[in-house]
């Protein structure tokens, strides 16, 4: 053997120690992926988020298509969720104008997929499943919760529209306030909440050596059923 393979051979058993070394480690790790309760599990990493992320632990991307399949994904605020949320299979709610892009697909397809990633916690989630508009009571009340500016601003603005210039969108602003000097501003009708029921979870965390722990669940008549997947 000369130097070179002594050196590969090396470098080979070395990495193998590690790697069955972590694999030991995770063996004996009590924090390992739970198999049942996707909701409660949710819970426990969007808490340990809340306490780490330094911003926008809240933040999700939602994914949408058009009928004929194109996808298309953006960032929003998940401002809701829960297993009995809006009915028995429960969900996860964002606000939107739903004259926007994104509110034109759902009408049209009402499927949608949502991704959580939390850096500082090296964790995603992984959500899909049929999309519907909130109860109209449930939005008036997120609506009025929001600060005035942010009321006036979803009025003032066709979201996902052309606009000629930002002095344009000012001016809106400005004629939008103007209309609303006194009393609550009313949630515009084209702006309100989706509640995303999902049909499956995958929960992924990371791993030492790219061993990451994957388990997908899968919403069964009256439960979930889970399975571990390849990394
Ligand atoms: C962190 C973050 C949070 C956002 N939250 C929302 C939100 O809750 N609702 C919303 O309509 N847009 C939100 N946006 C803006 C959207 O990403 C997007 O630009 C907008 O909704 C228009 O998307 P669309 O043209 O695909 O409909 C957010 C953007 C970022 C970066």
């Amino acid at each position: 053997m000369d130097w070179a393979q002594l050196r590969d051979a090396c470098a080979f058993f070395a990495g193998h120690t590690r790697l069955c070394g972590a694999a030991m480690d995770e063996a004996q790790a009590s924090n390992a992926i739970p198999e049942d309760a996707p909701f409660a599990l949710f819970d426990a990493w969007f808490a340990e988020a809340k306490a780490r992320e330094p911003n926008d632990p809240e933040a999700v991307a939602v994914a949408t298509a058009t009928p004929d399949a194109m996808p298309s994904v953006r960032m929003v605020l998940m401002k809701d969720h829960g297993a009995n949320l809006l009915g028995p299979h429960g969900g996860f709610v964002f606000y939107t104008n739903s004259h926007s892009r994104k509110g034109g697909e759902l009408l049209a397809n009402p499927k949608a997929a949502m991704l959580f990633h939390w850096k500082s916690l090296r964790r995603q989630i992984r959500i899909e499943g049929t999309v519907a508009p909130v109860p109209d009571a449930m939005a008036d009340a997120y609506f009025a919760s929001r600060s005035r500016d942010s009321q006036l601003g979803a009025h003032a603005s066709d979201q996902s529209a052309p606009l000629g210039s930002r002095t344009e969108f000012l001016g809106r602003i400005a004629k939008t306030t103007a209309q609303h000097l006194i009393g609550a501003v009313p949630r515009p009708p084209y702006w309100t909440g989706f509640c995303l029921t999902p049909s499956a979870f995958e929960f992924w965390m990371d791993r030492p050596f790219r061993l990451h722990e994957r388990r997908r669940f899968t919403r069964v008549d009256g439960g979930w059923t889970s399975t571990l997947l390849y990394p």
